[in-house]
């Protein structure tokens, strides 16, 4: 069972909080989705109000163990200073004792981010001492980093043998509700749509969903394996001509137990992934020439909406189409229409399938926005994250 924050007595305590505040950045460094910080604000607002001295702690990118002033916190910083309307102390020394000595002098409600946890290397070779000297600086700790419960880092395993107390965030728990209910006791008919460029990335989640799910919808370029893997001609479609056979295995598995497993039955298809090229759609499965899928069609969309109407839980994961590039993302942003005129509980996941949802204006429309990645998908492949199962031991 996971500890709850509002199990604590978090009055006058210093709190590490780990939050994935990992956002993207566009070229001149500017959040260009804050999401993910908005989705911990509700912990962080409860534990000041609680009387917490705070210490707030993420990564940002992959900075390999090296300090770079290109994945530096601080415009998340700024941006927290924003939103909560308070100052937000973002000291730039090392894990030294300065940074021990402004810890332990923080008063209630006050609130350090510490720069990017990966600028150490102890951070994701889970160091001891890197995970001590995390530890050191609270009394508390309290997790609500989702997206990165897949990692066995510093801080979001190792340090936990080091403080005493520890319980996860609004957020974590929030995830962990939804997604566990998915794979336990889903309302029925449970459809899950799953899209994306490879399905190297998505088998075993396929596998695990064919326990669990009632219809199984594919789209995106991993349909192509699927097809092909049949003898079905994908012109220069992508596709991994390595994984045929477990696709084939698939779509037997899907077979015997009677699960639907719903290919696209046309498609969008154009000469190059390039907005400006020439595209057509085509009047059935198949694909010839020198054409390449890149978004679903309109038959597909209607097959998919005739398996959406009356499902109860919905699971989207990977765009239908190569949704980055306007002219094929249509096929991901109708179907992101059709999940918010369903009734049923929406469950979404992945960054292209959030930003369809936002591109449909339908974002307040879903049950739950998941803003775990590959924490999500480890999750529903039933994997045990270990983030998670430090902060139940
Ligand atoms: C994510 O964006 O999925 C998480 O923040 C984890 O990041 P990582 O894949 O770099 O560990």
């Amino acid at each position: 069972m996971l500890p709850s924050c509002e199990d604590l007595q978090l009055e006058n305590k210093r709190v590490f909080l780990r939050v994935d505040f990992n956002v993207p950045l566009d070229k001149e460094g500017k959040i260009s989705d804050d999401s993910r910080m908005k989705a911990s604000l509700p912990t962080i607002k409860y534990l000041m109000q609680k009387g917490a001295k705070l210490i707030v702690a993420s990564h940002l990118g992959r900075p390999k163990g090296q300090v770079n002033p290109k994945f530096s916190l601080l415009p998340v910083a700024e941006h927290l200073a924003k939103l909560l309307d308070r100052e937000v102390i973002f000291p730039d020394a090392g894990l030294g004792d300065g940074l021990r000595k402004l810890a332990s002098e923080l008063e209630p409600n006050q609130l350090i981010l510490l720069e990017n946890l990966r600028f150490d290397p102890g951070e994701e070779a889970n160091d001891v001492d890197f995970a001590r000297k995390l530890a050191n600086l609270c009394d508390v700790y309290i997790n609500d980093a989702f997206g990165t419960m897949h990692r066995s880092h510093a801080s979001t395993v190792g340090m936990l043998a080091f403080v005493q107390e520890k319980a996860a965030g609004f957020l974590v728990q929030k995830e962990v509700k939804f997604l566990s209910q998915l794979l336990n006791e889903p309302p029925r008919p449970f459809v899950a749509i799953l899209g994306g460029a490879k399905v190297s990335d998505k088998i075993a989640v396929i596998e695990n969903f064919l326990k669990k799910v009632d219809v199984l919808l594919i789209g995106g370029a991993m349909a192509y394996t699927f097809l092909a893997a049949q003898g079905q001609r994908v012109g220069i479609s992508l596709v991994e001509s390595d994984k045929f056979h477990q696709a084939r295995k698939m779509l037997e598995k899907a077979r015997v137990k009677g699960i639907p497993l719903v290919l696209p039955s046309d498609h969008v298809v154009a000469k190059s992934l390039d907005e400006a090229s020439e595209k057509r759609t085509t009047l059935g499965q198949e694909i010839t020439g020198e054409w390449m899928g890149v978004d679903i069609g309109p038959k597909t969309l209607e097959d998919f909406k005739n398996h959406l109407y009356g499902a109860k839980t919905i699971f989207w994961n990977g765009p239908v189409g190569a949704f980055e590039i306007p002219s094929f993302a249509r096929g991901s942003v109708q179907l992101a229409k059709m999940i918010s005129e369903s009734n049923a509980m929406s469950v979404i996941g992945g960054g292209d399938s959030l930003a369809a949802v936002k591109v449909a204006g339908v974002a307040d429309k879903m049950t739950h926005l998941s803003t775990g990645g590959g924490a999500s998908l480890e999750f529903l492949e039933g994997k045990k994250l270990p983030g998670l199962v430090a902060l139940e031991s």
